[in-house]
């Protein structure tokens, strides 16, 4: 058996969250294997709204099991928080959530430092959410971070208190000045690791995969951010601390190259960035407001404003490429109904097409674009298949198919879970 993963090719909010939970029944593990709490999934089940962090989008599924693989960035008290308001829920997470002992946590001094180099770029910030993802992956990398299994041993608080130390040596260095509360910050953060030991045995993830998939069990790997925010791959360095391809499921969870089977990319039938960077598409008029307010683009993490632009084929072929995509899923069609007239970016000025190289420097790119005649959708529950949904919209999905040579499996149609048509 092999793990599927499932991963966003844009800027991250594709309605990965969404997509996750819709597939988990076809799956027995659901494994986050990289970013924190910087990412913000939203499911909506039967009109409720729940945004995850960083526990797997899997978590609502019945006998599905779900992994923090050891890839991820947890901030104890955020994961305790989070974990609290779904037992509020009525969810019960024995025996459906692991935590892979190797995964770094994110200490108080990381998200004080986040804001502290935010604040030292002046206007040249990278609009970070301030979670703290840099400083703990610059720990884990400068190898003086701290594993959530290291807090379950004899020297847990040892080294907590000497990586503690070390960070409030870099602010003050800094000029930042520590916040009156950093004490109960500091007990806060103590506590709730305390209580995730208590209730969650740190895991040896890899060896449970792999166990699983020996087994015949199925695993979908859940990507977090957007493949256009890759540390290596997107403008750096407006990107995101971690690997967003499809290659960091294998070093995030343990798992070899050998053993991914299918790779699901994930975009909007727009594109979003919160934060700053290029954004070759970005629609700065009476447009861009209109896909804002319909498309209700404000952050799921931090409820920033989401910068609106049209689809852009050669960003969506660049990140097809890096990933290995072989399975398309197309989320929001619905937010452009009603729209007059439909772009596409299908090459930028100078280039040959959307499969030529892509550019370092994106934000020098001028797009050119075809137009597509819009269309009018009913209800999602008015179709139950492709064929069905207005010729408009097809004639938009197929242009995409052939350009990007890749199937569509899932139409996304709305928020709710039953609003997906499958492709067959
Ligand atoms: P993620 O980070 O990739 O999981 O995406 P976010 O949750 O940050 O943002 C996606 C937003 O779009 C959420 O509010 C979802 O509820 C919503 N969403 C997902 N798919 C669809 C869809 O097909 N149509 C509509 N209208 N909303 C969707
Ligand atoms: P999900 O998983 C959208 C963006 C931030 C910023 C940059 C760096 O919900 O798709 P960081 O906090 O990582 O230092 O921020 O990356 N960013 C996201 N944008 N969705 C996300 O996650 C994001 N996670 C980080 O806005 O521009
Ligand atoms: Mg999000």
């Amino acid at each position: 058996m092999k793990a599927d993963v499932l991963l966003g090719l844009q800027w991250g909010d594709e309605g990965k969250g969404k997509a996750v939970d819709v597939l988990a029944p076809s799956y027995n593990w659901i494994a986050r294997f990289q970013g924190g709490p910087n990412a913000g999934h939203t499911l909506w089940l039967d009109g409720n709204k729940i945004v995850l962090h960083t526990i797997p989008s899997g978590i609502f599924r019945e006998d599905c099991m779900n992994l923090i693989g050891n890839g991820v960035v947890i901030h104890p008290p955020s994961l305790l928080q989070e974990i609290k308001a779904l037992r509020q829920h009525g969810l019960n997470f024995v025996g459906k959530l692991m935590i892979s002992a190797k995964a770094h946590l994110i200490l108080p001094g990381h998200r004080l430092l986040d804001q502290a180099y935010e604040s030292a770029k002046g206007d040249h910030k990278i609009g970070s959410t301030l979670r703290g993802i840099g400083p703990a992956y610059t720990d884990k990398y400068a190898r003086h971070g701290l594993r959530y299994g290291d807090m379950a041993g004899a020297q847990g608080a040892a080294l907590f208190g000497a990586a503690h130390e070390e960070h409030l040596r870099q602010i003050k260095t800094l000029g930042f000045e520590l916040p009156t509360d950093l004490p109960n910050q500091v007990q806060e953060w103590i506590d709730a690791v305390n209580e995730l030991l208590s209730d969650f045995s740190p895991s040896d993830g890899s060896w449970l995969l792999n166990q699983a998939l020996d087994k015949g069990q199925k695993i979908l790997a859940e990507g977090a951010q957007g493949s256009l925010l890759d540390v290596e791959f997107g403008a750096y360095p407006f990107v995101t601390s971690s690997h967003t391809t499809s290659a960091s499921a294998c070093t995030g969870l343990g798992i070899a190259p050998n053993r991914i089977g299918n790779v699901y990319g994930l975009f909007k039938a727009y594109c979003t960035r919160v934060g700053s960077g290029p954004f070759p598409t970005e629609l700065h008029d009476q447009t861009g407001e209109t896909l804002r307010r319909a498309g209700q683009e404000f952050g799921a993490t931090t409820g920033r404003p989401r910068r609106c632009g049209w689809l852009d084929l050669p960003a969506l072929a660049y990140a097809i490429r890096l990933s290995g995509v072989n399975q398309l899923i197309i989320t929001k069609a619905d937010i452009l109904s009603g729209f007059e007239e439909i772009k596409i970016a299908t090459r930028y000025q100078g280039l040959d097409n959307h499969l030529s190289p892509y550019p370092d420097n994106s934000s020098e790119c001028i797009p050119e674009y075809k137009s597509f005649p819009g269309w009018n959708l009913a209800p999602s529950q008015s179709y139950s298949n492709r064929q069905q949904l207005p010729q408009n919209l097809q004639t938009y999905l197929n242009y995409l198919e052939d350009q990007l040579n890749l199937p569509i499996r899932w139409i996304s149609l709305g928020p709710e879970r039953t609003q997906v048509l499958e492709c067959h």
